[in-house]
């Protein structure tokens, strides 16, 4: 991934396995939306509010345990682990090393769903959880991000100050 320019200013946008489909599969549970207009209107969200909003997805948990690792020092991470959340390690411990808070996205009502998907084992490390709003919880989840990075800021110059 290239260098960005003002790393405290930029949002990882990450999606995980089989969210390259976005609408097409499952339109019951996931809508028509394509990932395509998904990123655009987080985006141009992150626009209005000052961040760079910086895409990705990724079907490997390996690819986006490094993208996590690349985006330390940013704002944050705006997260769907996809059908990672219920089982991926690795990708639960790289959220926890990172400083940068992770909020994880489910545009599904997980829980209305197979007792499989209410276990997450990502969202006990992440600095929020939207799930079941759709595709509108990706731009909830941006705004969560960086209340959670301005709140994190501030503590740290309280701390220093
Ligand atoms: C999902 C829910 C997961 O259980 C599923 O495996 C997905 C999508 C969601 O966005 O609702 O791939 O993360």
């Amino acid at each position: 991934m290239s260098a960005v320019s003002d790393p405290s200013r930029t949002v990882l946008l990450l999606n995980g396995p089989n969210l390259n489909l976005l609408g097409t599969r499952d339109p019951g549970q996931y809508g028509t939306t394509t990932l395509a207009e998904v990123e655009r209107r987080v985006v141009s969200l992150g626009e209005e509010l000052g961040v760079r909003v910086v895409c990705a997805q990724s079907n490997s948990e390996g690819v986006m345990v490094d993208r996590i690792h690349a985006a330390r020092g940013w704002a944050g991470v705006v997260l769907n682990p996809g059908a990672y959340a219920h089982y991926g390690i690795a990708l639960r411990d790289a959220i926890d090393a990172v400083e940068a808070p992770v909020v994880e996205v489910h545009i599904s009502n997980v829980y209305a769903r197979e007792e499989f998907r209410h276990t997450s084992v990502t969202a006990p490390v992440a600095a929020g959880y939207v799930a079941g709003c759709g595709v509108f919880g990706y731009e909830l989840a941006l705004r969560a991000v960086l209340r959670r990075d301005a709140e994190r800021r501030e503590a740290d110059g309280a701390q220093a100050g």
